[in-house]
C-alpha cells in the first residue's frame, strides 16, 4: 500500500518575503480578480455561461482563496468553506481544456492590468499556480471525478529558488566600487558603524528592503541572527557568499553585544 508521506513544505527563510506580501496583499488579488468577474467574463463567450450563477462577492473569495495560497491569513478556510467548499464548486462542471486555457491566460492578463508585480520571479510562480490549480479545477469537474476531500488549502512558494533578490538584474546598477571594508583590530570590539555597515552593499541593501534596512543599526541589531544563519550558509548575499573574514566580523559583533 502506498501512503502519502508529506514532504515539508516549502516556505518562507528568514527574510524572505511570501507571494502574498510580494503581490500587495488581498487588495492587489482583489484588484485582480474583480477586472476578471466584473470586467471581462459577463461579456466572454467561453466563460460567461460558466459564471452565470456567481455571488457578488465571488471576485473577493476567489481572492481571497489566492491570498491563503500564496501564504497570507487563512480567510478563505475561517470564513469561506476552505479546501473543501472550494473542490465542490468545480465537481460536476465538466470544464473544457479550451475553457481552462482561456481562464488562465484572461487571469494573466488581469494580472498585468491590475499592475500585479511583473518581475520574472513573481510570475513564474503566479503561472505555475494557475496552470497547476487550473489544471485540477478541469480534473475535478469531469463526469465522475472523485477529488480526495479534507485536504489542506495549498501553500505556494517561489519557484526553484527564483526568489526576490536571488538574481543580479540586468536593468539594475553597474557593480559597485569596492569599498574600503575596515577589519577590526583582535582586541578592539567590531562597532556597527565602523564595521558592519560597510561589509552591506547598496545591491545587499535593495534586496532585502521589503524586510528591513541594512544599514540600519535598529534592523540589523533585531534580525542579527536570521542574518548570520543566511551569511553561514552563504545564501546570502544571493550573488556570492561572504569571505570567512567577514563573517567572522559580524560573528564578533554580535558576541561583543551588537555595539552601535
Ligand atoms: C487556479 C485555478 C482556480 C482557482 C484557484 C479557483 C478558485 C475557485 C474558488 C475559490 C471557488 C469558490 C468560490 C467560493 O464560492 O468561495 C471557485 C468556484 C468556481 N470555479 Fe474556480 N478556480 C480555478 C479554476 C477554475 C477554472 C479553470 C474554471 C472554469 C474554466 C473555474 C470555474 C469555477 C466555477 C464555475 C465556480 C463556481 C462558481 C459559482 O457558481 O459560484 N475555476 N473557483
Amino acid at each position: 500500500m502506498h501512503r502519502h508521506v508529506a514532504k515539508p513544505h516549502p516556505g518562507p527563510s528568514p527574510g524572505e518575503p511570501s507571494l502574498y506580501e510580494w503581490v500587495g496583499g488581498l487588495p492587489a488579488l482583489h484588484r485582480m480578480t474583480r477586472l476578471f468577474y466584473e470586467k471581462y467574463v459577463p461579456d466572454d463567450p467561453l466563460l460567461a455561461p460558466v459564471f452565470a450563477n456567481i455571488g457578488p462577492d465571488h471576485p473577493e473569495r476567489v481572492a481571497t482563496w489566492f491570498g491563503e495560497v500564496f501564504g497570507g491569513p487563512k480567510t478563505y478556510s475561517e470564513r469561506y468553506g476552505g479546501y473543501d467548499w472550494m473542490v465542490s464548486q468545480h465537481i460536476g462542471k465538466a470544464l473544457t481544456e479550451e475553457q481552462r486555457a482561456h481562464w488562465a491566460e484572461l487571469m494573466c492578463r488581469c494580472a498585468d492590468e491590475a499592475d500585479l508585480p511583473a518581475d520574472p520571479e513573481f510570475r513564474a510562480a503566479f503561472v505555475s499556480y494557475i496552470e497547476w490549480g487550473s489544471r485540477i479545477a478541469l480534473e475535478n469537474s469531469s463526469p465522475g471525478a472523485k477529488p480526495p476531500m479534507h485536504m489542506p488549502v495549498p501553500r505556494w512558494w517561489w519557484v526553484c529558488d527564483a526568489t526576490p533578490g536571488a538574481r543580479v538584474s540586468a536593468l539594475g546598477e553597474q557593480p559597485e566600487e569596492e569599498k574600503s571594508v575596515s577589519t577590526p583590530r583582535a582586541d578592539e570590539p567590531p562597532s556597527f558603524e565602523a564595521h558592519v555597515k560597510p561589509l552591506f552593499r547598496e545591491r545587499d541593501r535593495g534586496s532585502m528592503k521589503f524586510a528591513f534596512d541594512l544599514w540600519s543599526y535598529e534592523d540589523v541589531s533585531a534580525n542579527a541572527d536570521a542574518i548570520l544563519a543566511k551569511l553561514r550558509d552563504g545564501s546570502m548575499p544571493c550573488d556570492g557568499a561572504w569571505p570567512a573574514e567577514q563573517v567572522a566580523v559580524f560573528e564578533r559583533w554580535i558576541a561583543a553585544g551588537m555595539p552601535k
